[in-house]
This record gives C-alpha cells, structure tokens and sequence, in this order.
C-alpha cells in the first residue's frame, strides 16, 4: 500500500510517499481502507517531535479516518469487513491502510459521507467537550472563540451557535470572520487591525464575554482574559501561536472567573462512555442538519506536505482532507 512516512523530524517537505506493507488485524484492532483523513494541527507538531505523542520511524501522521473495514482482529464484534466506519487512530492515518483500536472505531451514520465523517471527532469533539462540559455554556451567554476559521475554532462558533449563546468570532482576517459570520457567528474581530479589548468593550456594553474559547495563546491570551466577565469561563485549548502564555493570577482572583484546562484525547481515554455520548449528539445536530463540516479543500496523499504548510501558514479556514 501506499502511505505517506515521516523517517526523521523535520519540516512537511521532508515527508515522502512509498510503498510500505499493509497492516495485519490484531487482538483488539481492525484494519480499515482509507478513504479520507483529516487534517489536524499535531499533524504539523508530530512530524516535528514537538507533541505529547511521539510514534517509532517510520510512522504516517493522520489521525482521524473514515474508510472501510477490510479486516477485524479477535475480540471485535461490533464491526465487520465491508463496514463503513470512522476512527481516531492518533497517527497512520496518511495512508492507504490503517491499523485502528476496535474501541476508537465508530460506525458512520447513513447519509454521511466519508470526507464529512473524518472532519468530526477531533475538532467538533474537541470543542463540544471544551463548550458543555468544561465552560458549561448556557444559552444567551457570549462566547468569544478565538483562532475562530481554525479547525477546532470553527467547530466552537457552529457548537456555540447550536448551544444557544451569542457568539464573538476572533480572527486574523475578513474573509475568515465572513465565514464564521455565515456559521453562526454574530459578532466579529480583526484581531490584525482591530484592539480585542476595546471591541469586546464595545460588543458586550463593557460588561465582558461569558467564555472564552482559545486554542491560540500567545499575546492575545491575556487580552482576551482582561475582557472576561464576573464568573466567566476562560478554556485553555491549545497554543497554534507557538508560545504557552503566562498568565498573572491575580486576574482570576479579580474577576471572580475559572482558568479551564481541556485535553479532549485525554477525555475520551479516561471517560469513554461521556465522550460516546457526545459524538452521539454530534451526529444527531449533523442528522438534523444543523451542524455542517466546513471543508477548504481535499487533497492526495502526495500532496500532504502542502496540506501541512497551509495549516502552519494560518491558510486553513476549517478543514483539510486527505483523499488516498
Ligand atoms: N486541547 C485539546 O484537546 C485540543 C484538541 C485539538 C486541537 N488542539 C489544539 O488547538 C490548536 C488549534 O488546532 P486546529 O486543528 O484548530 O488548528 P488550525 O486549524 O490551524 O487553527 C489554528 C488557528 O490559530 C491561529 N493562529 C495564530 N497564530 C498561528 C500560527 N503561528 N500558526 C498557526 N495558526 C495560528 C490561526 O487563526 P488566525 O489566522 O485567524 O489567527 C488558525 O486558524 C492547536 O494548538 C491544537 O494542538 C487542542
């Protein structure tokens, strides 16, 4: 089969494209026929060693598939060869064939297509977990997202949307925030021209966002924390700027508000059942049409490497798909 392999850290343009041996099914895991993977921003961090998870060379990133079983290992009775199925495999995903954990692969619901089922569980999943069950978002609050065209960006404004609170898009240019306008956002900010801390200051009568969602960090992190309201929530979700910001804790105590970690991976690992659950949600606002992957553009595998600079190069609006 073909996949793509990364056989040293370095950039994308590193990555080749070969001929390898397909996997084998083992006790507990499934091989599935790739017919889409999403991409993802640790896709960029993993061929760099820079993630929590590093994988033994050669190994194909991609983490999330949708495709068709082709053959299911002992002790998996919930599937079988033929299925069409979605899955988070972390990594190996940039290939023909890949092996998948039988408790990570999900049947894809009629009438969805497999672009469409490899564009949901990590951002949507990411951010519904971050927006229900870590801010608790209630109706008729406001949300501010920032990095809000991104992957998991996107996905919180749509949630946002659908979760009933008045969503403040944040993000470097117009045609992103018109996007995000069309997905459901009702407010925005260009954060490369306009001063986040006054707009917000406009946006809410001075009175602060309710929840901040930001998988950003860097600069705009403690702006964005100064403009949170009394009890607000701020969802620390991930650092696409590069650098982990520090933050004075005397602005918690101030505004009465909760710094919230959120590790959706770690989520789905330790509290599997309540991670069923939300993609099961998920799939029913995709069912009932009110959730829809925005997807920029499908490639082949040999052109990975593109993928992976346009998502470095903040040239991704929502999601791009590996067609093998
Ligand atoms: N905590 C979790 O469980 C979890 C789960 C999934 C992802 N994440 C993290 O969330 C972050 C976003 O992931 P994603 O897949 O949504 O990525 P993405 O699609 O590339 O979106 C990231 C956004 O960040 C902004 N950005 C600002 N500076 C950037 C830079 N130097 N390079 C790239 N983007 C930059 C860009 O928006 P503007 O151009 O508008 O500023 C971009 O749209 C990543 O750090 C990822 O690791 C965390």
């Amino acid at each position: 089969m073909k996949a793509v392999l990364c056989r040293q850290y370095g950039p994308p343009e590193t990555l080749t494209v070969e001929e390898t041996e397909s996997p084998k099914a083992t006790k507990g895991k499934l091989v599935i026929q790739v017919k889409a993977c999403g991409v993802n921003f640790p896709d960029t961090l993993m061929i760099q060693g820079k993630y929590q998870f590093k994988p033994p060379f050669p190994f194909s990133p991609g983490g999330e598939v949708a495709g068709v079983v082709k053959e299911v290992g002992e002790g998996i009775t919930h599937l079988k060869p033929g299925d069409a199925v979605f899955a988070l495999t972390g990594w190996g995903g940039f290939a023909e064939e890949v092996l998948a954990d039988g408790s990570k692969t999900f049947p894809i619901p009629d009438g969805m297509d497999s672009v469409t089922a490899a564009s949901l569980m990590y951002t949507y999943g990411t951010s519904y977990h971050a927006l229900k069950d870590r801010a608790n978002l209630q109706p008729g609050e406001t949300l501010l997202v920032l990095g809000a065209a991104g992957g998991v960006g996107l996905a919180a404004v749509e949630l946002g949307r659908i979760m009933g609170a008045k969503v403040v898009a944040a993000a470097s240019t117009d045609e992103k925030l018109a996007l995000c306008q069309q997905t459901g956002a009702g407010e925005t900010i260009n954060y490369s021209r306009e001063d986040l801390r006054e707009r917000i200051r406009e946006i809410t009568g001075g009175s602060g966002v309710d929840v901040i969602y930001d998988p950003v960090g860097g600069d705009l992190s403690e702006a964005a924390l100064r403009s949170i309201s009394w009890r607000g929530r701020y969802l620390v979700v991930g650092f696409a700027a590069g650098s982990i910001p520090s933050i004075p804790l005397n602005l918690p105590l101030l505004k009465g508000c909760s710094v919230v970690g959120v590790f959706w991976g770690a989520f789905a690992e330790k509290q599997p059942k309540d991670n069923f659950k939300n993609v099961q949600a998920l799939l029913t606002f995709y069912q009932k049409g009110e959730m829809k992957p925005h997807i920029q553009a499908e490639y082949p595998l040999e052109k990975v490497p593109q993928a992976l600079t346009e998502m470095m190069h903040r040239q991704v609006m929502g999601k791009l798909v590996i067609t093998p």
